[in-house]
């Protein structure tokens, strides 16, 4: 496995903890990972022996790992992405299994939904998603490689479906959580899902018209919208930032709260504005356009019902 290497407050470097605790100090305290799991702050030598890649860090991180990793991977290496998030580039969005595979030139297939790490990590159920395009042999291979008992893995052509479900519902969480800052209620919170549901079904089927209905009734669709509305990392920041009327930065209150984990939601919510104002499709989808112009102060917290509701 390898490390974004730092030291911890101990002075420990964070790979020597978990190759010495057999569990990831800092970021999953508590939790045995398997002994043959390695900590290996050098990125070339933690791929070089590998043919199948699971790539997990947050989604700001992984074009720069990726160039690091030209020329370094065996040759017919399969990748899979659990990253939800996505780039936009000069040409447009650019999904991050896309990112993978162009950048390394591999098949990658994606895993998504409600699969809240700390949870899984004492293995109360949970089910997920993985989308793949074309090579359905690898993206069974990688469900018979993710499946046990407590986690149930379902394999779906749509790879972009699958992926943009996980990218944005953490936008639509970001929602939640100021509606929970507010205190406006379940009703309400019920009313942010709905709307962010349907805008998230409506965006990913004009970015990619080949997008299914059925996949946003599978684990990565209403399952993650759920989970991460009710008890995620978005949802509890996004509280927070409404509760100070807006007053503290996004980016504060993370490094307060999350303690070097990050939120997604906030860049997502950003890079989906960039595609909206681009492609003139703003006016289309007002709660994906206002959790943005929350996150960024142009619009106070309590806009997320009067704009939202404006749906399109
Ligand atoms: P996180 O938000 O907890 O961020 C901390 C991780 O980022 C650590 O592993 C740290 O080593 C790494 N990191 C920090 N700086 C880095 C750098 N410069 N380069 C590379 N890595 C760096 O991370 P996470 O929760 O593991 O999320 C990773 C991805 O998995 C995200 O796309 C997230 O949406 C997705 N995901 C997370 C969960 C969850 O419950 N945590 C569930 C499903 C999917
Ligand atoms: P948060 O990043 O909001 O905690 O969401 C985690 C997640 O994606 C659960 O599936």
């Amino acid at each position: 496995m390898w490390v974004f290497e730092e030291t911890l407050p101990t002075g420990e470097k964070l790979s020597e903890c978990i190759n010495r605790a057999n569990e990831n100090c800092k970021y999953l305290p508590g939790i045995k990972l398997g002994t043959n799991v390695i900590a290996d702050p050098d990125l070339e030598s933690a791929v070089k022996d590998a043919d199948m890649l699971v790539f997990v860090t947050p989604h700001q991180f992984v074009e720069g790992i990726c160039k690091k990793l030209v020329g370094k991977l065996r040759p017919g290496v399969q990748a899979i992405s659990l990253i939800k998030g996505m780039e936009v580039k000069m040409e447009g969005p650019c999904m991050i299994s896309k990112l993978i595979s162009d950048t390394l030139g591999i098949n990658c297939c994606v895993l998504m939904g409600a699969n809240i790490a700390n949870e899984i990590a004492v293995e109360k159920f949970s089910e997920a998603t993985i989308g793949y395009r074309e090579d359905k042999e690898a993206a069974s291979r990688w469900a018979k490689l993710f499946t046990t008992p407590y986690f149930l893995v379902s394999v779906v052509e749509d790879i972009e479906g699958v992926e943009l479900c996980g990218t944005l519902k953490n936008i639509v969480a970001i929602a939640a959580g100021l509606v929970d800052g507010l205190d406006m209620g379940n009703n309400t919170k019920a009313a942010i899902m709905r709307i962010g549901l349907r805008e998230m079904r409506a965006f990913s089927k004009l970015l990619f018209p080949s997008v299914r209905d059925n996949t946003f009734f599978e684990s990565c669709g209403v399952a993650d919208l759920i989970t991460t509305c009710l008890g995620g990392r978005n949802r509890r920041v996004a509280e927070a930032f409404a509760r100070n009327g807006g007053k503290r930065s996004f980016d504060e209150l993370e490094a307060e709260m999350l303690h070097g984990q990050k939120l997604q939601g906030v860049s997502t919510a950003r890079e989906v504005y960039e595609v909206l104002t681009y492609r003139g499709w703003q006016e289309l989808f007002p709660l994906l356009s206002t959790v943005h112009e929350i996150c960024i102060g142009q619009l106070p917290p309590t806009s997320i019902v009067e704009y939202s509701s404006t749906e399109g």
